[in-house]
């Protein structure tokens, strides 16, 4: 039997991810459209993103906030082609945005002292191993294993490496130490529910350092640099960005800044997060059909809940006829208007993987649950008939 009841918002997109609650077009009505970024209101939207997300994320007064170009993954290039090099690398990869990493620093900066540190999907590898007297650079919450780092204990105060972290779907949903960080990474499209555009690149105090007295034996392209005659560029942390921004992508950030301040900051975006991770994981425990693709509860994802499906009858199938049946049952759940774009990610092991993060709704969740075993029941049949 069908559930009765639908989640009011079937998206559950790891990214684009879901609008804050009552997000309208609206919203975006005081949009600085059509006059440079440059103006004194242009600039002062770009520092208005800045000033309201040092205050949620409770980001030091001496670490640098700017906006940059590309997203996440511009972001994250800036750090990479502007800091590594100057000593050996800790490359740590659980998932394919961590690999993508290494990638960059191994085939494209070609970097010669490299240690790969690495684990298979759904598991954390041994942060023991890794040196933080030596850069580091991991993903704090891997979106495609939905496998995090538990905290950043393994990390320490005094190092002489930077630690470069890809936080980009962890940021405002999970607490980011950041005595322990020195260049932090996300997009706007992923916790708050913004439009993807551009980066945000956070700093410490050691990371303006390096960039001050370290030049890369590679050539920089202007959207990574940092420098400027000769000095580094303080004008990009206060609204001032490399090139042309979104103005409308501005304005809806600061709307999804303004929500997070209405529901309690950075603690209430997690209880929100947190929250739905917790109906969920209630689900698993009595669903013999399905469990979490991560391994250790203490490494689940409370953004990017990421589930496999450990039935005997799914289990037989081959990974094309797994990956098959998982698009069929995503099929069902959309053709009813119930959940959009949960399938594992392409590179993933089989699965489901259900957008959890601050501006999803736990009613929307616990909604959900049943129509999964609904689905699952359905695309069962039919392979039995
Ligand atoms: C961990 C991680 N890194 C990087 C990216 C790429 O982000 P963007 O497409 O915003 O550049 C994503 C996107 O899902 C991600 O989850």
């Amino acid at each position: 039997m069908k559930p009765l009841a639908r989640p009011a918002n079937p998206r559950f997109s790891s990214g684009p991810c879901a609008k804050r609650p009552g997000w309208s077009l609206e919203a975006l009505n005081d949009a600085c459209l059509g006059r440079s970024h440059r103006s004194k209101l242009g600039k002062a939207k770009l520092k208005e993103v800045i000033d309201r997300s040092r205050a949620i994320l409770g980001v030091p007064a001496d670490y640098r906030i700017g906006v940059v170009p590309g997203s996440d993954t511009g972001a994250v290039e800036l750090a990479l082609w502007s800091f590594l090099g100057e000593r050996g690398v800790d490359l740590l990869s659980w998932e394919s945005f961590g690999e993508g990493w290494i990638t960059d620093a191994v085939k494209q900066l070609k970097l010669g002292d490299v240690r790969q540190i690495r684990a298979d999907y759904g598991k954390l590898p041994d942060l023991s191993q890794v040196d933080t007297d030596r850069d580091v650079v991991f993903t704090w919450n891997g979106t495609t294993s939905g496998v995090r780092v538990p905290n950043g204990d393994w990390i320490k105060r005094d190092r002489r490496g930077l630690t470069i972290a890809d936080a980009t779907s962890a940021a405002f949903a999970m607490e980011l130490p950041w005595d322990r960080l020195d260049v932090v990474t996300y997009s706007w499209q992923k916790v708050l529910g913004g439009e993807a555009a551009h980066g945000m690149l956070v700093l410490s105090p050691r990371a303006v350092a390096r960039a001050q007295s370290y030049r890369p034996a590679w050539p920089l392209p202007k959207l990574f640099r940092l420098m400027s005659k000769g000095k580094f560029n303080e004008a990009i942390f206060t609204g001032e960005t490399i090139n042309t921004p979104s103005m409308l992508c501005v304005e809806d950030a600061i709307d999804g800044l303004k929500w997070a301040e209405k529901i309690g900051g950075l603690r209430g975006l997690m209880a929100r997060a947190e929250g739905n991770l917790a109906a969920l994981a209630a689900w698993v425990e009595k669903t013999p059909w399905i469990d979490f693709l991560p391994e250790d509860a203490r490494t689940r994802s409370c953004t990017s809940v990421c589930l496999k499906i450990v039935d005997a009858w799914f289990q037989r199938l081959d990974t094309d006829a797994q990956r098959a049946a998982v698009k069929r049952l995503e099929a069902l759940l959309e053709a009813e208007g119930v959940a959009y774009d949960i399938a594992g990610h392409r590179d993933a092991p089989p699965g489901l993987r259900i957008w959890t993060g601050s501006t999803v709704e736990r009613g929307d969740v616990e909604a959900l649950l049943p129509w999964l075993d609904w689905a699952y029941g359905e695309i069962r049949q039919a392979a039995a008939a």
